[in-house]
């Protein structure tokens, strides 16, 4: 979100979603817009967070809105970490 903030020079709005979490569990339980980003037993590349930064979610446009978007490399990083169960990394 760092460089959505700085390409459009101010904050995202707030009340539409979160726009970061702090921690696994905070994105294991978001519903972002009534939608849940991700769902057990939902494959990485199926979940709406996925498809959200990687194509478009629902009729709102790909994730973060007007971009700059998230790059395929790091979003393929994104699946291979859900899809292994999202351990927790080092502090
Ligand atoms: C389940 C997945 C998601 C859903 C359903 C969703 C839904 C929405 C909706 C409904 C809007 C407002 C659309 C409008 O104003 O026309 C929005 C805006 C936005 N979303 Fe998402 N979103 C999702 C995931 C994400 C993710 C993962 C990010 C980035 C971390 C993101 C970043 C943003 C940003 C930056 C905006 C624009 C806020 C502004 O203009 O101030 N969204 N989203």
């Amino acid at each position: 979100m760092e460089r959505w903030i700085e390409r459009w020079g101010r904050n995202p709005l707030p009340g539409i979603h979160v726009y970061y979490w702090n921690t696994r569990q905070e994105l294991v339980d978001s519903v972002l817009s009534g939608v849940r980003a991700i769902e057990p037993g939902v494959e990485a590349k199926d979940t709406q967070l996925v498809r959200s930064l990687a194509r478009t979610v629902l009729t709102f446009g790909r994730m973060p809105l007007r971009g700059p978007f998230v790059p395929r490399e790091e979003i393929d990083e994104i699946i291979v970490w859900i899809d292994a169960g999202m351990p927790e990394g080092p502090d």
